[in-house]
């Protein structure tokens, strides 16, 4: 298949990128969080393409995507007073709410689960696209099973060409990392996946206790340890390894400073956090390009709100 490339600056490209949706095609578009391989939700076809073009098991659930707030009871039921309240605060923004499935919502988009994930992505291009067409639509990250997430057109391009019918070029993603996803399905609610939304963030909207993802531990479907992967391999190393003389050659990642030889690609990470996350995958991407044998990455401070970073960095190292 030829994928066309489509820019978002242009009205008549969006126009056709819904066109393509409505017929049934993939189209990777932008998001604020990481670019999403878009399909028609209601069309489970159209959704099953989604799997083939990234070689993503069936079931594992994918979220769906709305433009306005009603949609959310055509997806979705049994929805309790705090989606709404977080809804107010966070749509459209980086927060996918976990509900229980609405009965006549699609099983291929949920992986055969009776629960859905539902958010309201920022983007404006998205939103115009959501708004106009008033579709749903189910987006995974627009990447291969397990690899890096796109952060810009080009990591799409660069993975999924030939494989999709087109991708919508909107420039670089604000937030870099996936949205935070919380369960509204059982109490406490519980954050599963960390991301630009904080915990604290939400416990503090809802005025309760809101569990993070290190609180209990999450079977998730596609919450797979392993995920998020360069294909160089990832080593997370503290400052004082970073200099020492490694005997392989190695990209590093540190946002200390540190010794550098002829070992060694210097790669400086930005000290400020909202940063960080937006240039992580954009790096990892960059740096599996160098030829190293390693890329070694500086452990991020073990503060909180370091915690989506060090999440999907202890994923990018995992051999599991
Ligand atoms: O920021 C994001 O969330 C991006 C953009 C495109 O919106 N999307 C994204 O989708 O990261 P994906 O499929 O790459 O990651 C979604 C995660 C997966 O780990 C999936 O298993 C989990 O959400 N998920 C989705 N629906 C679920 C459900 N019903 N129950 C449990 N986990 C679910
Ligand atoms: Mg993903």
């Amino acid at each position: 298949m030829k994928t066309q490339h489509l820019s978002a600056q242009n009205s008549l490209d969006i126009e056709q990128a819904q066109k393509i949706l409505t017929s049934g095609e993939l189209v990777a578009i932008p998001t604020e969080t990481v670019y999403g391989l878009a399909a028609d939700a209601s069309n489970p076809d159209a959704v099953k393409k989604i799997f083939a073009a990234k070689g993503r098991p069936a079931d594992h659930p994918l979220i769906v995507h709305i433009g306005r707030l009603e949609q959310l009871s055509d997806w979705a039921r049994d929805i309790p007073q705090q989606a709404y309240t977080i809804a107010k605060a966070f749509w459209p923004g980086p927060v996918t709410l976990l509900l229980n499935k609405a009965d006549d919502a699609n099983t291929v988009v949920t992986g055969g689960l009776g629960t859905i994930g539902i958010r309201m992505p920022a983007h404006p291009v998205f939103s115009t696209l959501l708004e106009a067409s008033g579709m749903a639509v189910a987006a995974p990250s627009a990447n291969p099973y397990k690899k890096l997430s796109p952060t810009s057109a080009v990591h799409v391009i660069n993975s999924l060409e030939g494989k999709i019918a087109a991708v919508l070029d909107g420039g670089d993603c604000h937030h870099g990392l996936e949205s935070t996803i919380i369960d509204l399905t059982q109490t406490p609610f519980r954050v599963l996946r960390s991301g630009p939304i904080s915990a604290k963030q939400l416990a503090d909207v809802l005025g309760e206790e809101v569990l993070t993802p290190t609180s209990h531990s999450a079977a998730v479907p596609g919450n797979v340890t392993s995920h998020y992967q360069p294909n160089t391999r990832v080593r997370l190393v503290s400052a004082d390894e970073l200099s020492s003389k490694p005997e392989l050659k190695v990209a590093c990642l540190h946002y200390s400073a540190i010794e550098t030889n002829d070992n060694i690609v210097s790669i400086k990470m930005p000290k400020d956090v909202a940063q960080y996350a937006h240039d992580l995958y954009r790096t990892l991407n960059d740096a599996d390009k160098l030829g190293c044998d390693e890329i070694w990455v500086e452990r991020p401070p073990l503060t909180e709100d370091w915690v989506a970073v060090h999440d999907r960095l202890n994923r990018a190292q995992s051999k599991l």
